[in-house]
């Protein structure tokens, strides 16, 4: 997975229809036909729910790759209600986001937890974008670094993850749907403090690791945000739910 890829990745959360398939994949599929990149990755991560559609709707060819938004550490069992990754690679995810803070603040997902569906997704053949990021009151006790490492290091120390089958995405999490974006500094420090904690994991392969970036990522502040050193794309969450936002997202990475 060369790293000169850049990943544009939409986040829909729980949000999203039938009728909002049909109205957002068509635009967005001219869009990357359209630019014929293939330097720019545009991944598209709706419910589980309506994955299905989504890759009837994009057909076998398309250019965009679909992914779930979490996944069970399983891959079948008596776990009611729960998505495991081999489901999601069968209807036809590459990418699954894991980690994310809302599942770490709503559902209590632990570093171990997160390690064991990190393993178990690169196990069915997805590839994980992992979600870090430190709170504002980390942030504001001058802990973003540290929380960082320990992030990183809890889900990632151990051996059994593969660096160049993964993705990290750095979410500040005070920034996350709330206009608020991370300066420039910020980020070029937290991108380069996560790729040295990457190599230290690693060794040479943590440099391959792409190190997305995510919180309130807009048609008008991606091309700033994506030229910092060290971002090797971003992770969309509001701005992924309108074409056109996303679609000139998406163009801003260069296309
Ligand atoms: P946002 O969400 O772009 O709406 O801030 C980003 C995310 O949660 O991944």
């Amino acid at each position: 997975m060369p790293n000169s890829l850049k990943y544009i990745v939409g986040n829909w959360k729980m949000n999203g229809s039938k009728a909002a398939l049909a109205e957002l994949l068509p635009p967005l599929a001219d869009c990357v036909h359209n630019s014929g990149s293939d330097r720019i990755k545009m991944v598209l991560c709706p419910p589980a729910l309506y994955v299905a559609d989504a890759a009837k709707l994009l057909g076998q060819k398309s250019p965009i790759a679909l992914g779930g938004q979490d996944c069970h550490a399983e891959s079948s069992g008596a776990f009611t209600g729960d998505v495991s990754p081999v489901m999601l690679a069968d209807m036809g995810c590459s990418y699954v986001i894991l980690g994310h803070s809302e599942r770490r603040q709503y559902h209590g997902e632990t570093e171990s937890v997160i390690r064991k569906k990190i393993i178990a997704a690169q196990k069915a053949g997805l590839i994980p974008i992992f979600c870090i990021g430190e709170t504002l009151a980390q942030r504001e006790s001058g802990h973003t670094l540290d929380v960082l490492s320990r992030q990183l290091n809890d889900c990632a120390a151990e051996k059994g993850i593969d660096p160049e089958k993964l993705i990290v995405a750095y979410e500040p999490v005070w920034a996350i749907g709330t206009g608020r974006n991370a300066t420039a500094t910020d980020i070029t420090s937290a991108h380069g403090h996560i790729r040295s904690q990457l190599q230290s994991i690693f060794g040479p392969q943590g440099a391959q690791t792409p190190i997305l970036y995510g919180g309130s990522v807009k048609a008008d502040n991606a091309k700033d945000i994506m030229a910092q050193r060290g971002v090797d794309g971003v992770l969309v969450g509001g701005a992924s739910l309108k074409a056109q936002e996303f679609a000139a997202i998406y163009l801003a990475a260069g296309a």
